[in-house]
């Protein structure tokens, strides 16, 4: 008995020191194809223009695009847009999922609800029940069938790609859903999911469930608000918690001056800036204007 039971911890110490629970690795050159990536989704849909013949400004970053289709889906209450493109110079599919109108970003965190409700997936996959916030995941929900017969389609054209997720403010915890969705349901692996401004999706058993399945690098820039929502507490509470890894940029657009923090909350990170309120720190990423970009796939 011994031999074997040692043998398979073996096995088990060594599949998780190269799994979940090993933090990625942070590099800035990928995120700055990122956020370019994740500005894109900008110019989708009911948003702008230019990724439908990849011509928006910030498309114009990434000429090894050969392929490029608009996500676009709407119910009465909720919204989703974005783009899945093959990045032929980088062997690389890249889903895109864009927030909110930027320009009316001000009002979308104004209206922002706290309601949580229960996130399916976690009692399926036999963790404990979890919840998540109720409007981010409605939002997801309604592109959800589109989102995967998307992917489905570009992993059966590009049989070798590496699947990268991308997304910027409400399109960052949409594209963590999306990232557990593919994982779980659909059994398609996703090689790198990077955020932009991610905020708080659901409650500690949702961030810890995220972290037993997949990993993130989530960016937060200086002042950003955005990060700060839904609360980390209420009235005393355990209220939303973030998954792990945070990269934190501790001042406005300063590149190269960041930290990966540490665990899910890390108050040396982001949250030391309790009142946030600087809404350009949300529209910034590694160097990104969000605005400028969108204004240009407006016109
Ligand atoms: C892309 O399409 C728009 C109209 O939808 C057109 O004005 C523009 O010239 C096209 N750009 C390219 C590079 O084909
Ligand atoms: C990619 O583009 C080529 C050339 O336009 C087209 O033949 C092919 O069907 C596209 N593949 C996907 C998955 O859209």
């Amino acid at each position: 008995m011994k031999p074997v039971s040692l043998a398979l911890h073996a096995l088990f110490a060594c599949s998780v020191a190269a799994g979940a629970s090993a933090a990625p690795t942070y590099d800035e050159e990928y995120a700055k194809y990122g956020v370019g990536m994740a500005g894109a989704a900008y110019c989708a849909g009911t948003l702008g223009h230019g990724v439908e013949n990849w011509s928006c400004r910030a498309c114009k970053g990434y000429p090894g695009v050969t392929n490029s289709t608009i996500i676009t889906e709407s119910s009465l209450s909720y919204t989703l847009n974005g783009f899945i493109a093959y990045d032929s110079s980088e062997d690389r599919i890249v889903l895109s999922i864009a927030g909110t109108d930027p320009l009316k970003i001000r009002d979308w965190i104004d209206d922002l609800d706290f309601f949580k409700s229960e996130y399916p997936l976690c009692a399926k996959y036999g963790s404990e029940k979890c919840e998540a916030h109720e409007g981010f995941l409605g939002s997801y929900d309604v592109g959800r069938e589109a989102i995967v017969s998307a992917v489905k389609e570009y992993k059966a054209a590009f049989p070798t790609a590496a699947l990268h997720l991308v997304g910027h403010s409400l399109g960052a915890i949409m594209s963590v859903f999306a990232a557990l969705d593919l994982t779980l349901e659909e059994n398609i692996k996703v090689d790198s999911l990077l955020t932009f401004g991610q905020p708080r999706g659901g409650d500690q058993a949702f961030a810890d469930f995220f972290e037993a399945n997949l990993e993130e690098l989530r960016l937060t820039h200086y002042t950003d608000p955005v990060p700060h929502l839904p609360p980390q507490n209420l009235l005393g509470e355990a209220f939303f918690q973030h998954p792990s890894t945070e990269v934190y940029y501790e001042q406005y657009n300063s590149l190269g001056s960041y930290k990966v923090c540490d665990g899910q909350e890390d108050n040396t990170c982001s949250n030391k800036n309790l009142v946030d309120v600087d809404l350009l720190m949300h529209l910034n990423y590694v160097g990104f204007d969000f605005i400028s970009n969108y204004l240009a796939c407006k016109l």
